[in-house]
């Protein structure tokens, strides 16, 4: 993976190379997006920077032409190959579709599988983009800012609760979960992948008693789908049009830089202090994530089946058995990328949210006018409702736009709201064809 494994550093020694050099002329537009032929959207040409832009950073776009390694290409292959599955209908495409920014293409809260495919997963699907570059689980993670360095706790690791590491390890969940590809076992696993089309290549590239020992199928069936999802660059493009602002080659309208304003604004939507929109090291673009971890206490969603039992509650990283009992996390959940997010049809861990436009009612008023946002029982309003009570003290109430109490105005009304989804709408990939 990509900051971890060694391949991420050579690949950013790549790019510095790149851009040491020149940049490489752009590839065809079919090439652009090796995983999503049918999907190439319609891309603005990108002609010289323009003088004048405020908004302009150094940034240092990954080159697009590095070609697949071999188990990458074995990894491309595991990704889409829907015989790995108990029902013999799933892949990992199935739920993170490359033509909706590795993200489903539907707009169910949660997503079904099983062997019988009608099982409910228990959290939303997230979009797979920009999440290679996500670092190690830590207790303290220290982030440059004016006065030195800042610790912001909690942050890192792979999936919502960031339980595992690394993306080949991350593998085994879903081939293995029974609510998604519901492989019964590693064995079960390792003799689909020995009747592959491809069983050859994984015998090439792992060695020919690979099949022998099913865990070594497992692992290297990871290790492949590590590889994809770290080279291949369609989980990477920065084609957006904020990119092509920051690297000076675009402008944001008026709308969009009063959105743009807000969203940094730590008065306003603050949303920058988590979902970071500064260049990383190296003058890596924005990944609009510092992997934090937060309680926004997002109201309970009754489309996944299992909140129906009053008992049943997702409580994020303390549900990880290692963290049980460090209750204070109870109910965090990690901090996504917003990159592509207009795209996006469920929002938050529990799919509660359909629409960017009720997620930015919600910031802004899950405080203010609380009783549109929870129910009441017996007369009283269930603030929080979708943790046990005793962990409701959890939720952050102190950081903006969080911060209000009953009564008071909102931080962003309804034309600063349309604003700030102007912005968002511009971290949509596909604006150009090459960064
Ligand atoms: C049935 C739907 C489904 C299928 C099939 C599926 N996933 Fe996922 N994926 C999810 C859900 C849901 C999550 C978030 C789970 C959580 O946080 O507990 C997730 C999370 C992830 C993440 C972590 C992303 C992040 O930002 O932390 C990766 C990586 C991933 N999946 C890769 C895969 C791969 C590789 C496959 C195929 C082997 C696959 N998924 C198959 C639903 C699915
Ligand atoms: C205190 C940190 C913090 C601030 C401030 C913040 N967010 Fe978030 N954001 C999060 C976390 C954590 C999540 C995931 C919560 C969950 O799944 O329960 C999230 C999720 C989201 C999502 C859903 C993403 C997805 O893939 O499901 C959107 C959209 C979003 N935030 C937009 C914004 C905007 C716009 C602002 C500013 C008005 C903002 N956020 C301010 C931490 C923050």
């Amino acid at each position: 993976m990509r900051g971890k494994s060694g391949g991420a550093i050579a690949l950013l020694g790549a790019v510095l190379v790149l851009a040491a050099c020149g940049r490489s002329p752009a590839p065809p537009a079919s090439t652009v997006s090796s995983a999503t032929p049918t999907a190439a959207p319609a891309t603005t040409a990108i002609s010289a920077p323009i003088a004048d832009n405020p908004v302009q950073r150094h940034v240092v776009f990954p080159s697009l032409n590095v070609p697949l390694s071999p188990r990458a290409a074995l990894g491309k292959q595991i990704f889409f190959d829907t015989t790995l599955s108990a029902s013999g209908h799933q892949s990992c495409a199935s739920c993170h579709d490359p033509a909706h920014a590795y993200a489903p293409a539907n707009a169910l809260a949660v997503q079904l599988g099983g062997p019988d495919l009608r099982q409910q997963g228990a959290r939303a699907t997230p979009s797979l983009r920009y999440m290679d570059f996500t670092p190690y689980f830590t207790r303290h993670l220290y982030i440059p800012d004016v006065e030195g360095v800042e610790d912001e706790g909690m942050a890192g690791g792979f999936m919502r609760d960031g339980r595992v590491n690394t993306l080949h390890e991350q593998a085994a969940l879903p081939l293995l979960n029974p609510r998604e590809m519901a492989n019964a076992s590693v064995t079960d696993f390792s003799t689909r992948l020995a009747r592959a089309s491809y069983a050859d290549q994984v015998r090439q590239l792992f060695g020919t008693s690979v099949f022998q020992q099913p865990d070594q199928a497992l692992a290297a069936a990871g290790q492949a789908l590590e590889s994809f999802e770290s080279e291949d660059d369609s989980f990477h493009p920065f084609t957006s049009k904020f990119d092509a602002v920051l690297s000076g080659h675009a402008r944001f309208t008026a709308q969009e830089l009063h959105g743009f304003a807000l969203f940094n604004n730590p008065d306003k939507g603050n949303c920058a202090s988590c979902h970071l929109d500064l260049p990383g090291v190296g003058g890596r673009p924005p990944l609009f994530t510092d992997y934090s971890y937060v309680a926004l206490g997002v109201p309970r969603n009754m489309e996944i089946s299992a909140n129906r039992d009053p008992r049943y509650y997702d409580l994020g990283v303390c549900a990880r058995p290692e963290m049980s009992r460090e209750t204070v996390y109870c109910g965090n959940f990690k901090t996504p990328t917003l990159r592509n997010i207009a795209t996006r049809q469920a929002f938050f861990h529990n799919g509660r949210f359909h629409k960017l436009d009720e997620v930015m009612h919600f910031y802004v008023e899950r405080d203010t006018n609380a009783g549109k946002w929870y129910p009441k029982v017996g007369g009283k309003l269930l603030k929080f409702d979708d943790l046990p009570e005793k962990y409701r003290a959890n939720v952050d109430n102190f950081r903006v736009p969080m911060n209000r109490h009953p009564g008071q105005k909102p931080a962003l009304d309804d034309t600063e709201i349309t604003d700030v989804i102007a912005f968002l709408k511009t971290l949509d990939d596909g604006y150009m064809s090459h960064p």
